[in-house]
């Protein structure tokens, strides 16, 4: 039985925040990183999420991408509210519906850029040979179909992202969850890798990147942004708010 079925949202957005709170106490000052975010996010759109330093950008991504839970406030993910998940439902919320890919790339160093990539497949219980297939399939769809032997130190930072963005398609996931994926990338890097969300984007994919340069934030069709745990201002660029 799917869980929480009566209260699903009817707007068919792919993501609904409802006042988020998370509230981190260290000795007597509590941060509040995320102070009350209210939003919902229509599947296939491609949003971005800006805002200085310190904003809450990364708590907000740790959360959507179910990775953290907030102090206080609900979260619906594609109809489910996350807080009902069990480990197990989240487990597999995890693997199959997000894809992570984050700034650093967080790439296993002394792994191959296939097994890198295999590495979620792993876990699934996936046999060998169709792990191979497949994460060679990913490694080919970024445009590193000659790089399967080379370790993260043998390859660029923009293809050790590439990396990183194929090991996070692996398994098909709906929603792309980005954090300042061209943060250490220079500018042609990051506008190849720009270019790969474009068209994961045209091909359904929702994605929600995190990015504090203007320019990068202006490939989504929406920009979001925080400051001191709120969302100030939410706009759409090119056409079509109806999304
Ligand atoms: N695990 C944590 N423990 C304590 N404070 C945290 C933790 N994670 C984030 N914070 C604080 O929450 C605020 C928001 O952080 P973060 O979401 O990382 O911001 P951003 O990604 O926008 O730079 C910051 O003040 C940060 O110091
Ligand atoms: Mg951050």
């Amino acid at each position: 039985m799917k869980p929480n079925s009566v209260n699903k949202p009817k707007d068919g957005s792919v993501i609904r925040v409802d006042e988020l709170h998370k509230h981190f106490t260290m000795g007597d000052t509590t941060v509040r990183a995320l102070d009350g975010v209210s939003f919902t996010i229509a599947k296939g759109c491609f949003v971005a999420i800006m805002g200085p330093s310190g904003s809450g950008k990364t708590t907000l991504l740790d959360i959507l991408g179910c990775l953290s839970r907030p102090t206080t406030g609900e979260y619906w993910l594609a109809g489910d509210k996350v807080s009902n998940l069990s480990d197990r439902q989240l487990a597999r919320v995890r693997n199959h519906e997000i894809g992570f890919v984050f700034q650093n790339f967080n790439l296993l160093a002394r792994s191959s850029a296939q097994v890198n990539v295999e590495l979620p497949l792993f876990y699934d219980g996936v046999a060998r040979r169709d792990r191979t297939r497949r994460a060679r399939e990913a490694l080919t769809a970024v445009g590193l179909g000659d790089r399967f032997h080379h370790c993260p130190n043998e390859l660029s930072g923009g293809q050790r992202q590439r990396v990183a963005i194929a090991r996070a398609l692996i398994n098909s996931p709906s929603i792309i969850f980005a954090d300042e994926p061209t943060g250490n990338l220079d500018s042609a890097s990051g506008n190849s890798i720009m270019k790969l969300f474009k068209d994961l984007h045209e091909k359904g994919h929702t994605i929600v990147m995190v990015t504090h340069e203007r320019e990068i934030a202006e490939h989504a069709e929406r920009i979001m942004s925080f400051r001191d745990g709120r969302l100030v201002t939410d706009e759409w660029l090119h056409q079509n708010p109806s999304k």
